[in-house]
């Protein structure tokens, strides 16, 4: 059984207001992106990584990462990123594993993807997705801002990064029509398709770089380490 790793890193990152794509910028002076994949390989239950990349930036991200690490085009969209990922995987067994992984979660531990490959591999779980207790009340809301409900939040996981499937199953949630637009995980496209996805714990390092502070936090922690 092969483990691979998809990460996604094709986003422009408008949220974080830099120049150059979020996966590019950088973090305590090395780009989130080289970050992210040392981390996968670090976690040594990975066996090959795919990275997708704006289309103009292939080149010079084969140049960043370690020759063993595949560097492909991305999409408009993350779903379109990661489809493109999966179809280089045309050599793979259907039980072997793909973790899709965010390069923006840049500091996840190897116990978070130790975690999910373990789950993964488990034959009555479609998948399995690292999550941790959210700390504020969640609320949904109208157009207006109305509130329409609480859910309890003891039931609520705030979800991360990487997402593990068997190939077959992601293969199968990807090739699902109509989906693009509402899905916002992997998991959800495999949840569309009726497949029961186990969560794991998660952990707060997985979390995503998304705005400016978050990069702050992350370079805080770096230096604390
Ligand atoms: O924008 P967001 O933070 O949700 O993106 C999550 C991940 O998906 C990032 O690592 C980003 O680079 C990636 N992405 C991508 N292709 C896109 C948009 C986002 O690979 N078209």
């Amino acid at each position: 059984m092969t483990v691979t790793a998809l990460i996604p890193a094709a986003g422009r990152g408008v949220r974080l207001g830099a120049d150059e794509p979020k996966a590019f910028v950088d973090v305590c002076g090395r780009p989130m992106l080289t970050r992210a994949v040392s981390g996968v390989l670090a976690s040594g239950v990975v066996d090959r990584v795919v990275v997708m990349v704006p289309a103009d930036l292939v080149d010079a991200t084969a140049a960043l990462v370690p020759e063993s690490v595949r560097v492909i085009a991305g999409g408009a969209e993350r779903i379109d990123s990661v489809r493109a990922g999966l179809q280089t995987l045309t050599d793979g067994d259907p039980d072997d594993i793909v973790l899709v992984h965010d390069a923006a979660r840049c500091l996840t531990p190897a116990a978070v993807f130790e975690r999910v490959v373990a789950a993964a591999g488990d034959r009555y779980w479609a998948g399995a997705i690292p999550g941790i207790p959210v700390a504020d009340t969640i609320k949904t809301v109208n157009a207006a801002g109305g509130v329409t409900g609480t859910p309890q939040r003891s039931g609520l996981r705030a979800i991360q990064t990487p997402q593990g499937f068997r190939l077959d199953v992601l293969r199968r949630a990807y090739a699902q029509n109509g989906l693009d637009d509402v899905a916002t995980d992997d998991a959800g496209l495999v949840e569309a398709m009726g497949g029961a996805v186990r969560v794991v714990a998660g952990d707060p390092l997985a979390f995503k770089i998304t705005t400016e502070w978050d990069l702050r936090t992350a370079e805080r922690v770096l230096v604390a380490e």
